[in-house]
């Protein structure tokens, strides 16, 4: 019988999950049962625990979970060495990659993969993204790495490490709600490279560096880099539905920070996003980024209504002005995206390595059989 190929595993259930539900037709989308629009009532911190035990904290659970996370925060000594000899230039995500690696080398039981050790290794990673990404911006920019500030939480502590002053609580409230709508969603192309790595029984630290190199993607974590480039290219407000429209008329051309492959309608994640960018624009020097995005929008929607197609805005599309408001470099934009979604990645490798299956999919060979070997030397 010939086989069924399913392109890019499109319409494929590869395991059941207790961590996140979406409902791709009605934006909706759910943490352990939560509605994403309830849990931004939560801190980062409550969520990341909400992920990883299946149920919201009580302030002791809390208040336990955080003094658990204290002995993490320092960035070990030789792995800030290692990132001053990062080459200038150096890409954040390479950075992160290869401090994923350097934090496995580091650690004295970095292979096993028994559930306490794992949870182990995550509170690590949670509190050491966060501290790579602004103390390496920190260092590339010639300034000295600053001790963080475990008081803050994690929110707030990456904002001083990152800006080098005690953040205001509306930029607390902002970081928290960016991280929380980035922690978790489902089979994503990261997660599910996170799953299938950790499916060969290998390490944490290998598989989280995995998915790290696939968040980068454009068409994944990526995008939100390649929005911003592409307003920056663009220009300004009238500049844009041109840029759409030109885009849209060549084959196979491509808005970046639209369409989704489970939602059909407008990204639930991306309706939280544009209400905090609407709110940052009132009092923001670049709102024109927002102004720019919003008009892309329109057009977009236009555009596809037109065609019958259900491509919206996606969580990376406004994520994209938010970033710029808040006076974030472009190329952090991803990064960030992997500091929140580092504890998507943990909640499912707790559950892959508690049930492993090996992943293992088929390719369906279409090439020939049998064909003669010639030696090199008679080869024409
Ligand atoms: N602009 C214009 N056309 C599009 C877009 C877009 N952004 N996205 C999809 N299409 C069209 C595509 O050209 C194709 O058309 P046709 O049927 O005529 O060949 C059709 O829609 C299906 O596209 P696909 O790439 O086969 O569908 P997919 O489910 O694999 O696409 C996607 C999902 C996210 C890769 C795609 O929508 C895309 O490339 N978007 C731009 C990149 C982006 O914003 N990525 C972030 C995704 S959300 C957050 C995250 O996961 O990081």
């Amino acid at each position: 019988m010939e086989p069924t190929i399913h392109h890019g595993l499109a319409g494929v259930y590869v395991a059941p999950t207790d961590i996140c539900g979406i409902d791709g037709e009605g934006g909706r989308l759910f943490y352990r049962g939560y509605d994403i629009n309830d849990l931004t009532e939560a801190t980062y911190a409550e969520v990341v625990y909400l992920l990883w035990h299946g149920v919201l904290p009580t302030q002791a659970q809390l208040e336990a979970f955080r003094a658990d996370l204290l002995p993490h925060y320092p960035i070990p000594d030789k792995v800030m060495e290692l990132l001053h000899c990062l080459p200038e230039g150096t890409d954040p995500m390479h950075m992160l990659q290869a401090g994923v690696a350097m934090l496995a080398a580091f650690d004295d039981n970095p292979d096993e993969v028994d559930p306490d050790n794992v949870r182990r290794i995550g509170r690590s990673l949670v509190v050491q993204f966060p501290n790579l990404v602004a103390t390496y911006d920190r260092i590339r920019k010639g300034k000295e790495p600053l001790e963080p500030k475990s008081e803050l939480g994690l929110a707030g502590n990456f904002l001083y490490l990152l800006n080098g002053e005690v953040p205001n609580p509306a930029a607390v409230r902002v970081m928290n709600t960016v991280l929380l709508v980035h922690a978790e969603h489902g089979s994503n192309a990261s997660t599910f490279v996170a799953r299938a790595s950790a499916s060969t029984l290998t390490d944490v630290y290998s598989a989280i560096a995995a998915a790290v190199g696939s968040l980068k993607g454009p068409l994944h974590g990526g995008a939100n880099e390649a929005v911003m480039r592409t307003l920056e290219k663009i220009g300004s407000v009238e500049g844009v539905e041109p840029y759409v429209m030109d885009t849209l008329a060549k084959p196979k051309g491509r808005i970046m920070g639209f369409g989704h492959r489970v939602y059909k309608v407008l990204d639930p994640r991306g309706i939280i996003l544009r209400n905090v960018a609407t709110e940052l624009a009132k009092e923001s020097s670049e709102a024109k980024w927002f102004e720019m995005s919003l008009e892309m929008e329109r057009v977009m929607n236009r555009e596809m209504d037109k065609r019958g197609r259900q491509i919206r805005a996606n969580l990376d599309f406004f994520s994209a002005s938010v970033y710029r408001m808040l006076g974030i470099p472009v190329d952090l934009y991803t990064p960030i995206f992997a500091v929140a979604r580092v504890s998507g990645w943990m909640a499912h490798l707790f559950e892959q390595y508690a049930d492993n299956h090996l992943m293992r999919p088929l390719l369906k060979y279409q090439g020939e059989r049998g064909t003669p070997f010639v030696p090199i030397a008679e080869r024409g």
